[in-house]
Order: structure tokens, then sequence, then C-alpha cells
């Protein structure tokens, strides 16, 4: 027999989903052997096709998450056009995940510019020389588009038009963490109309 014990604990769920992603990433960051903030980001196409891809979590707001990508790739395309997205992330050290859905807007470009500039030089070069996502014939034609950006800005480089963040604002964060004989424990907060979080558990 299980025990029937809460892997959290206790009862008493957080008011605020963000505070408590906060304590649960903190525990991913000392955790995790490698990349804690990747985040499986889904976008869907016109049809109603998914697609779904790694990207890393580069910065958490009060009430939003923000990733970078290259503005004309598959996943953006998708994101422009629905202006939605979903992500999960997986922590498998602590047998835990966090499921986001929400609408989705491009960060400001004074935020995409701040982030570009902590890059090391290589990645400003690739993200200059990289046309994420589309056909590319040779490996070799990627190393001269680098060759050539790499002479065309000997200096700073600046953040490409093509590229810089998303910001995703959730009205849905749900909570997982594994339990004995599957009894796991979960909780969804959605936002209500007032735009304050309620949560409640849902069965495993
Ligand atoms: C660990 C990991 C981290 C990644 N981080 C990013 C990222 O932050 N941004 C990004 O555009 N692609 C990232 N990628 C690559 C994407 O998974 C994907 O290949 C790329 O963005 C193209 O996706 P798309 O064609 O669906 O637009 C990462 C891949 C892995 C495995």
């Amino acid at each position: 027999m299980t025990t029937g014990k809460s892997p959290l604990g206790n009862d008493r769920l957080e008011d605020d989903p963000f505070a408590l992603f906060a304590d649960w990433f903190e525990q991913a960051k000392q955790t995790e052997i490698n990349d804690p903030n990747a985040m499986a980001l889904a976008s869907v196409d016109e049809s109603g096709m998914p697609s779904v891809r790694i990207v890393l979590l580069k910065d958490v707001g009060a009430d939003h998450f923000v990733f970078f990508t290259n503005y004309t790739s598959r996943k953006s395309a998708e994101l422009l056009a629905t202006k939605k997205a979903a992500f999960v992330i997986h922590w498998k050290s602590l047998r835990r995940q966090i499921r986001v859905v929400g609408s989705v807007t491009k960060a400001s470009a004074e935020e995409s510019d701040a982030y570009f500039a902590t890059r090391s030089r290589a990645s400003q070069i690739g993200a200059w020389a990289s046309d994420q996502s589309s056909e590319l014939a040779t490996r070799q034609t990627l190393m001269d588009k680098v060759a050539e950006f790499d002479t065309a800005y000997p200096d700073e480089v600046p953040r490409p038009p093509h590229w810089g963040g998303f910001v995703v604002s959730p009205q849905e964060i749900e909570f997982w963490a594994d339990g004995d004989a599957r009894l796991h424990d979960r909780f969804r907060y959605e936002r209500n109309q007032a735009g304050l979080w309620q949560a409640q558990r849902l069965s495993p």
C-alpha cells in the first residue's frame, strides 16, 4: 500500500504560480546535469498541425517567460500567426514538470538588444549567418556565411533584425510532481477574468 503522502508534503498551494516556478527552478539549477532552462515549445501551423522543439528559457518576469530565436524560423512564423504557444519543462532529477499555455508576443527591441549583447561573439555571428529553418545546401554554405559576417563586423556585432525574443504570457500553468504508485500531485493555475490566479488540484 502506498502511504498516500503528497509528494509536495502539504496541501497548501502558493497564491502566485511564478513564486512556485522560481522555487522549483532554483532547485532544478542545483540538480540538473545541464540546461535546467530547456523547455519544449509547441506551436501550430494554419491547419492546426502542431510542432515542438527545445528552446532555452532566458528570463522569467513577474507574469511572463522569455526565450530568444530567429524571427523567420518555422516556430516564429507559427507563433506570429497564431499568437499562441505552449511549453513544458521536465526536470528529470526532480521528477517534476511544469506546463504552460498562453499568448505570445515579440519582446521589445531593447530587451532583445540587451540579451544579444550578452552572447558570445561566435553566437552573435551565428545569428547573422543562420537563416534558421530554411534549407541549407551544404555545411560549407553556412561556414562561408559565418566567415562573411565575421569580416563584416570586426568589432561590435549588432543584433540582426531577424533575431530576438518572444514573451509568453500564461493563462494556465500546471505543476506536476511525481508520487508513489503514480499517485502524482498535479495542480493547475488559471487566470480569472480579474487577472488573478486560481489554483485547483487535478487527478493524476
Ligand atoms: C538544448 C537545446 C537548446 C536550444 N535552444 C534554442 C533557443 O534558445 N533558441 C532557438 O531558436 N533554438 C534553440 N534550439 C534549437 C531548436 O530546438 C530548433 O532546432 C530551432 O529553433 C529551429 O526550430 P524551428 O525550425 O521549429 O523554428 C535548442 C536546441 C536544444 C537541443
